[in-house]
């Protein structure tokens, strides 16, 4: 099974950034542990912070991908394009956030992707990745 981790803007500097909001660890370092955690599965990483090349990459995953487990970052709450680009590709995306948006500003309680998504996980931290692939891959494997 091939999955996607799909990072928006601003997640490059996870580790350095708003660290009481998102912690000290780098998503690389953490994307190591992801693949130890994951073994039989094919794990890539994709970030960007520019709009279009999340929605190419949205439309690439379709020939590569089993499923794809997105933290849209800042586009949640903003990008009608990429939530256009979710429902297109027909692939599961999983939806993730590092915080609780729904104890956040208010901006951040509403999400344009959730419709979408197959379904949400925010506020465990890094963690919520990890539960976004054992739920892409409980969806998989029950298909
Ligand atoms: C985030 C929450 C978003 O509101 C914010 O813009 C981010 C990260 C999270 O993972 O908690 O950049 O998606």
């Amino acid at each position: 099974m091939n999955i996607l981790i799909l990072n928006g803007p601003n997640l490059n500097l996870l580790g350095t950034r708003e660290k009481t909001i998102y912690g000290a660890e780098s998503f690389d370092h953490y994307f190591e542990e992801l693949k130890l955690l994951f073994p039989s599965f094919a794990l890539d990483y994709f970030q960007s912070n520019i709009e279009g090349e999340i929605i190419n990459c949205l439309h690439e995953a379709r020939f590569k991908y089993d499923g794809i487990v997105m933290n849209a970052a800042a586009y949640t709450h903003t990008s009608v394009a990429i939530r256009d680009a979710i429902a297109a590709i027909n692939l599961p995306v999983i939806e993730v956030h590092i915080s609780n948006v729904h104890k956040r500003e208010a901006f951040r309680h509403v999400s344009l992707i959730s419709a979408s998504c197959i379904g949400v996980i925010a506020g465990f931290g890094l963690d919520s990745y990890r539960l976004g692939i054992e739920a892409l891959i409980k969806i998989k494997t029950d298909e």
